[in-house]
């Protein structure tokens, strides 16, 4: 396939580009705005393939993305871009509301002047939290945070695309993901990177809130399946194989750290914290994919990434994310 991939330079994003120019063979440009997550870097090792390109430009650009769209040939798109940190959505929504409303109407107009495949990524936080259960592609849609919120409006948005206009769309909606190249503002990179340098660890609440681990390559096979294999208009969950209190996730990390208990600290938790996500991913199992990695060993795997790739994470550490993270949680990085 020849795809354009929007959002490639960031985790999802850059795992589901290296797969598919590295696995798959496909042709592939990247669309990234560089936004403080989004890192060229991630991508470095892509560089010499044929194949592959990086074009730097907004989804919500209507000159820059029928231009990539001309620049790649492209059979099809795929939207990863998306402003994705629920803290950074509740501090600052308007690029979210940019970037997932107005870039998703872009993408999707310049999708349907060539008659485009388009995938959307999207989340299971457009259900809402579940206490107990799982949520499949039926259950109703009901957003908590301006990140869900703008997320479900970008996928209603596609959906109408279907109905409207016959565009050939298909939505897959992942869980946590986790793996390499994470962006150290979420739990896990967060976590390890503190407590590889003796920082607290800041657990929002209680700690039991629950999440339904799942390793960015496997969520990116299920997009790339989807692709390939989706029925068009429909919307497929992609889950992973673990659900985990938080509390627990920090409590591994100490272990797989030899980092001390006593770095735990309880702050105060984030306005609107959903409870429980948990996926059902029958729909797309029932097309063949299935995820590949338990969190036990993916955590495992991911601990020694961070571990290994100083060169990664450092000048993110030492530049602008000190100061957010100063913002956040009201303390400075040691
Ligand atoms: P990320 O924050 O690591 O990367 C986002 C990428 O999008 C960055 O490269 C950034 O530069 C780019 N971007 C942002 N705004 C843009 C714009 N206006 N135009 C062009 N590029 C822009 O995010 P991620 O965790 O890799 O998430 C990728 C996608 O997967 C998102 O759509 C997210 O909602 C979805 N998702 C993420 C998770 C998760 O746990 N991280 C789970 C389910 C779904
Ligand atoms: O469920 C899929 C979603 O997962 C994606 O759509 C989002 O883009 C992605 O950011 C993620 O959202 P969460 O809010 O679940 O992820 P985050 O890593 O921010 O937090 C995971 C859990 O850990 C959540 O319950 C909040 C808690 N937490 C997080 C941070 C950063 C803490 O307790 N302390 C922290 O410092």
């Amino acid at each position: 396939m020849k795809l354009l991939v929007c959002g490639g330079a960031g985790f999802i994003g850059s795992t589901f580009v290296r797969q598919r120019v590295m696995e798959y063979g496909d042709e592939v440009t990247v669309l990234d705005k560089l936004t403080y997550a989004g890192r060229e870097e991630n991508l470095a090792d892509l560089l010499p393939e044929r194949g592959f390109r990086f074009i730097r430009g907004a989804i919500e650009d209507a000159e820059a993305v029928p231009a990539a769209i001309r620049a790649s040939d492209a059979d099809a798109i795929v939207n990863f871009a998306a402003e994705t940190h629920v803290d950074r959505s509740i501090a600052e929504p308007d690029a979210f509301v940019r970037t997932h409303a107005l870039g998703t109407y872009v993408l999707l107009e310049a999708a349907r002047e060539r008659e485009l495949r388009y995938l959307q990524v999207s989340t299971d936080e457009v259900y809402g939290s579940i206490e107990e259960g799982t949520f499949t592609e039926e259950s109703p849609l009901r957003p908590s945070s301006p990140y869900s919120a703008t997320k479900t409006g970008a996928d209603l948005l596609v959906q109408s695309y279907f109905h409207t206009y016959g565009l050939p769309v298909t939505i897959c909606r992942g869980s946590n993901n986790y793996g390499p190249y994470q962006y150290p503002e979420k739990l896990i990179p967060l976590m390890v990177l503190n407590a590889l340098h003796g920082d607290p660890l800041p657990v929002y609440g209680d700690g039991m809130q629950v999440r339904n681990w799942i390793h960015a390559r496997d969520f990116a096979r299920a997009i790339g399946h989807v692709l390939e294999h989706g029925k068009l208009g429909e919307v497929y969950n992609a889950g992973g194989p673990d659900e985990e209190a938080n509390i627990e996730v920090v409590r591994r990390i100490i272990e797989l750290t030899g980092a001390s208990e006593s770095l735990i600290e309880h702050v105060a938790d984030r306005p609107g914290h959903d409870r429980r996500y948990s996926l059902s991913s029958e729909k797309v199992r029932a097309l063949g994919w299935e995820p590949e990695v338990r969190f036990d060993e993916g955590l495992a795997e991911t601990v020694e990434w961070y571990r290994a790739n100083e060169a990664w994470w450092g000048p993110i550490r030492s530049g602008d994310y000190r100061a957010y993270y100063e913002r956040q949680y009201g303390q400075a990085l040691g």
